[in-house]
């Protein structure tokens, strides 16, 4: 790095000095072709349920999803992705609702490509939101099954390349999951649906909220620590992602978002690939909560937290605040 010289020669704040002058030596920018906004479905008619903890989220049925969708498209937001809160007599332990070709999240997926073509559909492959117990993999005796777990998550992702989606988004942390994908989307003739790898997933507190949103907070029997990864491990989120675009991952993922920027720029410098991180759950409700208590600017720090990805060296971000953000950028 160059260095500057010694003040006064250098004096760093001329360049601060106006707003015109900031703006023209800024080093990173946020924009709306940035974002990918995740949407909670779930079935009936006419439904926007709040989520106590996610202030500002609802739970849509599919007729309030599609405006909303359009909306979103219509602020330049160039992708959605979906998360389904299944009935409970659906969640089963042999999940098979998760590659039911007319499930909730494979009938928002045709409605939103007839409807929208533009805008791309990512999903989210995992079995929590089907399996009785909250867990993403089969459990039986207290053990999550990897390789039967796999073979699931093949079906699931075939049901959703079939009704149309343009981005799986495997969550589950499985091993062999995205080279098994892969290659049966290859055998069904999807060669053109991208993976964006949930690669770099930590096994973190923050996901509460969203384990509320699907309703699988309440049922998650353990912890997830057995295929997501110690928050402590740097260079353990690195061989995964490694071994994920090896596997055929078109793009990946840091999640958790913001308490994981240090993984973001190692991902970036190391792979230099397409690089996402998703601002999750319970980030969004922190930020949410003190801006409701008037302790922190809400928008300041919205635009301020998605800016810092962009900082970390992340190509784009999952984030809730996705249409206030198209709105504050427009
Ligand atoms: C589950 C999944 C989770 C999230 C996305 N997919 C939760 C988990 O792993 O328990 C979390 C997203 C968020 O917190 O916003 N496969």
């Amino acid at each position: 790095m160059h260095s500057p010289a010694p003040y006064p020669a250098a004096r760093m704040r001329r360049l601060r000095r106006t707003r015109a002058l900031r703006d023209m030596v800024q080093e990173n920018g946020l924009g709306v072709g940035d974002l990918i906004w995740p949407v909670f479905i779930r079935d009936g008619e006419g439904v926007e349920e709040p989520i106590p903890s996610l202030p500002g989220v609802n739970r849509l049925s599919l007729d309030r999803l599609l405006p909303a969708a359009e909306k979103a498209l219509a602020l330049g937001i160039p992708a959605i992705c979906l998360f389904p809160y299944t009935a409970q007599e659906l969640r089963t332990e042999d999940c098979a609702e998760a590659w039911n070709p007319d499930n909730l999240t494979n009938r928002a997926i045709r409605m939103l490509k007839a409807e929208l073509p533009e805008l791309m559909v990512m999903t989210d492959i995992a079995l929590d939101p089907y399996n009785a117990n909250g867990h993403d993999g089969f459990v039986v005796d207290g053990q999550i099954l990897n390789d039967e777990t796999v073979d699931a998550l093949v079906q699931m992702g075939l049901a959703q390349a079939e009704a149309g989606a343009d981005i799986l988004g495997p969550s589950d942390m499985m091993d062999g999951r995205i080279a098994a994908l892969r290659a049966a989307m290859e055998a069904a003739g999807h060669r053109d649906v991208a993976i964006l790898s949930y690669a770099a997933k930590f096994a973190s507190g923050f996901y509460g909220p969203f384990r509320d949103a699907v309703g699988a907070g309440a049922r998650l029997v353990g912890d997830k620590a057995t295929y997501q990864i110690n928050p402590a491990n740097r260079e353990e989120a690195l061989a995964c992602v490694a071994r994920d675009l090896a596997e055929g991952a078109d793009m990946v993922m840091i999640k958790p978002g913001m308490p994981y920027l240090d993984i973001c720029r190692a991902v970036k410098d190391r792979f230099q690939r397409p690089t996402f991180a998703y601002q999750v759950s319970g980030e969004y409700a922190m930020l949410m909560a003190a801006a409701q208590n008037g302790w922190l600017d809400g928008e300041k720090v919205m635009l301020e937290s998605l800016l810092a990805f962009k900082r970390a060296g992340c190509d784009g971000v999952l984030t809730y605040f996705a249409p206030r953000v198209a709105a504050a950028l427009s």
